[in-house]
């Protein structure tokens, strides 16, 4: 089977005042669909450049940077600003590592966000069932800042599934949570990853969670 997420001979580095730092050269990576792949290394080794670069935030200096989704292929090294941003909304989900919910909306408007971006309101039941299955049923009218870490990152967790995207970034979501809600959140998501059989890409410096994953990728320095 076709990757679903396939880099080539990936470069990609950054200005550093004056000068050009690597962080990634000649980088390869596929993964299958329906894949779980644990990102870990140090800290800037480059986990969040690598999701940023999948999610087409960030583009490739050299090399190919492809998605696949239902046969059709999206080379995102070829594609504007524009382009990969029509393509990251439609086909990937992002967990942030600080949650980066919209604090004047509440936790269903912010879930229902990206199904308005999608024009995928048809998705709004099963949307309100996983809230309910993350145990915020009773939490659809609270705002970002009246909620728990452990509860902040279940919402950016429905968030990120509630147009069941076939690629879901997940970086370091369990990073600023205490072990409870760590394991708990970790839960969640996998399963609702492996219900809906999305590839997850999870950053992470926990080995509890590498040890869920299907693969590790390491990142050196
Ligand atoms: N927007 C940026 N501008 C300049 N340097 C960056 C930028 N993003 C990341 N870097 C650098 O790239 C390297 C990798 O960073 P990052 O991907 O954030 O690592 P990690 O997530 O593994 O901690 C680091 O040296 C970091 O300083
Ligand atoms: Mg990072």
């Amino acid at each position: 089977m076709s990757a679903a997420i396939s880099l080539k001979g990936v470069s990609k580095g950054f200005l550093d005042g004056e000068r050009y730092r690597e962080v990634f050269v000649d980088f390869d990576l596929a993964v299958a669909p329906g894949e779980i792949v644990a990102v870990c290394g140090p800290s800037g080794s480059g986990k969040s450049t690598l999701l940023n670069l999948v999610a087409g935030l960030l583009v490739v200096d050299g090399g190919l940077l492809n998605l696949r989704h239902g046969g059709v292929d999206y080379p995102l090294h070829t594609l504007d600003e524009a382009a990969r941003g029509a393509v990251r909304r439609r086909l990937v989900g992002y967990v942030f590592q600080f949650f980066n919910l919209i604090p004047t909306l509440n936790v269903l408007e912010n879930v229902r966000f990206p199904l308005a971006l999608n024009d995928r309101d048809d998705l709004l039941p099963q949307a309100r069932e996983r809230l309910a299955t993350l145990g915020l049923a009773d939490r659809l009218d609270a705002f970002p800042d009246q909620l728990s870490g452990g509860e902040r990152q279940r919402v950016a967790i429905a968030r990120a599934l509630a147009h069941e995207p076939p690629i879901v970034l997940a970086d370091e979501p369990t990073g600023n949570l205490d072990a409870g809600n760590s394991e708990q959140v970790a839960d969640m998501l996998w399963s609702e990853v492996e219900r809906l059989g999305c590839v997850l890409l999870v950053a992470t410096h926990s080995e509890a969670i590498a040890e869920r994953a299907h693969r590790v990728v390491e990142l050196g320095r």
